[in-house]
């Protein structure tokens, strides 16, 4: 191996092995159901933006999910809770969410992580028309449907670009 090649294979190797903060592609492995079921409201979320205990919560109360009834026949319930279980996110990197309000189910938009990644999102944000709530990914990370969160690809609200 030349060293020219020897330098791309090293630089390349941290896009193999460990996950990049802003690559949320949904891991291999997703049943049907998910996409078609917890993506009919609203983005499928990325399994590892909650921990394993808290995803167990948001799918044993489906049936009163954020005001909607979210319910599955128990078969699918079941293969879609595996799969997330499966492919949760580490405890120590996310923080657990713990419910927003009594009673509420666990909101990834409520870890220590994602308030730490948004911390310079002012809450006027939040509030806009166009968004209604951080749950809303699409709204800013335009390409969030297809897992990419790179702050190249961010449009805020009023269509200022994050980053030029
Ligand atoms: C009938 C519509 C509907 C379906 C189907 C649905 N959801 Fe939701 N979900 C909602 C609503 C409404 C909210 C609250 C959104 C908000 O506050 O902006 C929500 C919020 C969430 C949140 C919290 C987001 C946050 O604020 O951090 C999670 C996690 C979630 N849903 C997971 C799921 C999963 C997993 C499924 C599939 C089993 C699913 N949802 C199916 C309507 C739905
Ligand atoms: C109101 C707009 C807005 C919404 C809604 C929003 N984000 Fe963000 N997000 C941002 C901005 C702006 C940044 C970059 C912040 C910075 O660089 O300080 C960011 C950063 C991120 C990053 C870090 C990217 C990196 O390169 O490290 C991830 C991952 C992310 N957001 C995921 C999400 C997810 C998942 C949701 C929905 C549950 C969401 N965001 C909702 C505006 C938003």
């Amino acid at each position: 191996m030349n060293a020219l090649r020897l330098l791309t294979a090293l630089l390349s190797l941290p896009l193999l092995g460990v996950a990049q903060a802003d690559d949320m592609r949904l891991p291999a492995g997703a049943p049907p159901a998910f996409q078609s079921e917890c993506g009919a409201c609203h983005l499928a979320f990325p399994p590892r933006l909650l921990v394993a205990e808290d995803w167990r919560r948001v799918m044993a109360g489906l049936d009163q999910h954020f005001g909607d009834n979210a319910s599955l026949d128990e078969p699918t319930r079941r293969v879609i809770e595996a799969y997330l279980v499966g492919n949760a996110g580490k405890p120590n990197k996310l923080g657990p969410a713990g419910p927003a309000s009594p009673g509420e189910a666990p909101r990834l938009t409520a870890t220590a992580w994602f308030k730490r990644k948004h911390h310079e999102v002012s809450p006027a944000y939040w509030r806009h028309a166009d968004v209604r709530g951080p749950a809303n990914c699409a709204a800013c990370h335009k390409q969030a449907a297809a897992g990419s969160y790179r702050e190249r690809e961010i449009v805020m609200p009023g269509g200022r670009r994050w980053q030029d």
